[in-house]
């Protein structure tokens, strides 16, 4: 699909009329009186230019200014494209309100041919959260075969270029990680999400490998999870980013190393999901996977300067004759054994071959996984907030701090150790459900699982099972893949040293 990036604009009022919408936005100062945010200057020049006082206008309807409250103001003038101006509430000024402000803008113009010229964002990461935000609330995707879509332009103004480019990666990052999640599950199979990742490995710079059939030998929980749906059966993507002008030498670099769940289609397997309406949006069960390949596009865009490698745990859980049944004893990477006992756990069995292989194989500094992983995570936080798990405060708080900067919000969950029996199982290592003991919390005891999967590594695990996907068309996130977790691994890894 194609998306409607930023392009940068200075704060020109020549550049502004060229456009069929110019936004400014303003504020309501504690006296009820309005103002707008931004360069003055140039909010001042619009206003001679149409020859009119948009506070005037704005007074006439008394706003609360709050974020994302929209006016629309006709004019025109000659020599000017301007059809209208959009007076836009710019709340309390924080990321959050800039977000709002700019996703008020995006859906008016959803689809349609027009111009926006906005003014709204007054420093580099406002005008960044601005920029990111216009993409992703004009985001449409579709098969249809009648009707495209039109796609707004967005000009951005602002004093540095560069910023607006970064916005640019970051936003194709995000779309490209909702494409991979809208894809439908006849369409996507862990065969085809290999593909993808070899396309975009080729394009941006980055190294891939690819394990099927035999190759699996080791990896027990991808082969009994994905062994359900034979043809083309599962897939281990391994990913790596490597700077093109490393400073140190590559072993010095501090190494990440991503995890991803990437179910194709849950059905729950032998234990199939019932209700059956829970199902219909299983196809978006691979967004941790998306998440990591979309965040090593634009890492290598950014070229910092660590080292990226991403495992992508591809299979589908489909019910079949060679699908796993409850009560099978499978074998990890590294030889843990585990004891099946709900096959719609089928997430965990997946990871827990991903985290072994990185913590064997691949020395990582930090290890961090993503995934749609329990109902419970979503039952707890909503939609707004991911679970995380780590038990490295340091590590948890840069997150924390990555994910109210970025907008991917993240919540600290205890790894609580009184329910660790709740994984003994009487005839193998671990018994993966997690039901010993009946503390019936589902994301805990899903992350206490994992832990048994990391040996000594500094270790996060993100439950997005409430975050990956949005149930509504709202704000910056259509009906269906948000592309959670994109942006908050971009802007935590461009911090790491
Ligand atoms: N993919 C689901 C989790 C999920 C649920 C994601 C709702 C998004 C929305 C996962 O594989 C699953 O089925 N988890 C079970 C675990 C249980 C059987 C221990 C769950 O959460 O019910
Ligand atoms: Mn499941
Ligand atoms: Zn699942």
């Amino acid at each position: 699909m194609q998306y409607s990036l930023a392009q940068y604009g200075s704060f020109e009022i020549k550049k502004a009329i060229s456009a069929s919408v110019i936004a400014l936005a303003f504020v309501k100062n504690s006296d009820e009186t309005y103002a707008f945010i931004g360069s003055h200057g140039f909010t001042r020049e619009v206003e001679k230019y149409f020859e009119t006082e948009f506070l005037d206008e704005l007074s006439f309807f008394s706003p609360t200014a709050k974020a994302g409250e929209l006016f629309e103001i006709p004019v025109s003038a000659q020599d000017a494209k301007t059809e209208r101006i959009f007076l836009v509430g710019a709340g309390d000024q924080s990321l959050t309100a800039q977000r709002l402000v700019a996703s008020a803008i995006a859906r008016k113009v959803r689809g349609k041919k027009s111009t926006v010229f906005s003014a709204c964002a007054i420093g580099k990461a406002e005008i960044r959260a601005h920029a990111i935000s216009l993409t992703l609330a004009s985001y449409v995707w579709n098969l249809k075969t009648s009707k495209k879509d039109e796609l707004p332009e967005f000009i951005v103004a602002s004093d540095d270029k560069k910023i607006i480019e970064e916005a640019r990666t970051i936003a194709t990052a995000v779309c490209r990680a909702r494409d991979l999640v809208h894809t439908p599950a006849n369409i996507k199979t862990p065969a085809w999400m290999a593909t993808k990742a070899q396309e975009l490995a080729k394009a941006a710079g980055l190294q891939v490998k690819v394990l099927a059939g035999k190759e699996l030998k080791e990896f027990g929980g991808l082969r009994a999870v994905g062994n359900s749906s034979p043809k083309p059966g599962p897939r281990f993507i391994e990913v790596t980013y490597i700077p093109k002008t490393a400073k140190k030498s590559i072993k010095a670099l501090p190494h990440i190393v991503l995890v991803g769940k990437g179910i194709t289609f849950d059905t729950g397997g032998i234990s199939l999901k019932r209700p059956y309406d829970t199902m219909t949006a299983m196809k978006t069960d691979m967004a941790g996977a998306a998440a990591i390949l979309a965040t090593l596009g634009a890492i290598a865009e950014l070229q910092p300067n660590v080292k990226v490698t991403a495992l992508m745990m591809c299979a589908e859980n489909a019910i079949s004759a060679t699908a796993q049944r409850p009560s099978d004893v499978i074998k990890h990477y590294g030889g843990t054994t585990v004891e099946v006992i709900n096959t719609d756990a089928e997430g965990r069995l997946v990871l827990a071959d991903g985290l072994a292989y990185a913590d064997l194989n691949l020395n990582p500094d930090y290890l961090i996984d993503i995934a749609t992983l329990t109902g419970a995570a979503s039952l707890g936080l909503g939609r707004q907030y991911g679970a995380m798990y780590t038990r490295d405060e340091a590590l948890a708080k840069k997150l924390c701090e990555a994910g109210e900067e970025s907008g991917d919000r993240l919540w600290h969950m205890p790894l609580i150790d009184d329910y660790q029996d709740a994984l003994l199982s009487d005839i193998a290592d671990l018994n993966h459900t997690a039901d010993k003991g009946k503390y019936s919390a589902g994301s805990v005891t899903a992350a206490l699982f994992l832990e048994h999967f990391v040996g000594t590594r500094r270790w996060a695990h993100l439950d997005i099972a409430g975050t990956a996907r949005s149930e509504n068309d709202s704000g910056e996130t259509p009906k269906g893949g948000t592309g959670f977790g994109v942006r908050l691994l971009i802007d935590w890894i461009m911090k790491i040293k």
